[in-house]
């Protein structure tokens, strides 16, 4: 089963490039992080603590969540048969999602969900740890990065032009808690792995990066 993850810090462009790329093989789509999204957005949808670790587990063993693409192609995700995709983009799901991440309970419950997208004819997986800790034996593994200057900035296209509201000074902050969180956990820390293909995205476009994501499968995957 051919594997390609994509790791990187938000806004690094991977979850677009994930999806091209996914699109151009014709491979299955893993968007690791729309999982944890999805599990922050339950609770505080649920209200309660959000620092209690048990509950927030037990609503990742039991996500009813099914991944589907629209006409577009674009990602539509359905949460208890209802379409949530564009609620748990907001950057209080995503803020959410970095908090329940750093839960070992939480990680642990969604492992399995993971690995059941390894499915024929090939596996894309965006995330934090697809390269480290759910695809170790990934064929090529691709660490996307850009400088948290022009992450804030694409954070803030993204979502005006999906028209929610955004402060790029709030957002820059906000970045930069998120990076820290992500790298600094105990659990599956935000890292390449030992064999990953490093890209810095700051100068380049997303069809750019596109392409040389395809160069690198090229040659990790003779026969595609
Ligand atoms: O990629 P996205 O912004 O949707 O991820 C939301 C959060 O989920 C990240 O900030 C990170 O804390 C967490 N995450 C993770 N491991 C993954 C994917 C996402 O910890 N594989």
């Amino acid at each position: 089963m051919p594997i390609i993850t994509i790791d990187g810090p938000s806004g690094s462009g991977k979850g677009t490039v994930a999806r091209r790329v996914a699109e151009r093989l014709g491979w299955h789509l893993l968007d690791s992080g729309a999982l944890y999204r999805l599990v922050a957005y339950t609770g505080q949808s649920q209200g309660g603590a959000p620092t209690d670790e048990p509950r927030f587990a037990r609503i990742a063993a039991n996500l009813d969540v099914r991944f589907g693409t629209d006409v577009r192609g674009g990602e539509q995700i359905w949460l208890d048969g209802r379409e949530v995709s564009r609620a748990i983009r907001t950057e209080q799901a995503g803020e959410g999602a970095s908090q329940v991440a750093a839960m070992p309970s939480v990680r642990a419950a969604l492992v399995d969900r993971q690995l059941a997208f390894a499915t024929p004819p090939g596996l894309v997986a965006d995330g934090r740890d697809m390269g480290t800790v759910i695809f170790p034996a990934a064929e090529l593994k691709i660490f996307l990065t850009a400088s948290a200057e022009e992450r804030a900035r694409r954070r803030y296209k993204q979502l005006k032009d999906k028209g929610l509201s955004a402060n790029l000074a709030a957002l820059s902050q906000e970045i930069a808690e998120r990076d820290r969180r992500d790298m600094n956990r105990a659990v599956a820390p935000l890292k390449p792995a030992d064999d990953a293909v490093i890209v810095d995205s700051t100068s380049m476009t997303i069809d750019e990066v596109v392409a040389r994501v395809l160069e690198l499968t090229a040659a990790a995957f003779p026969a595609k």
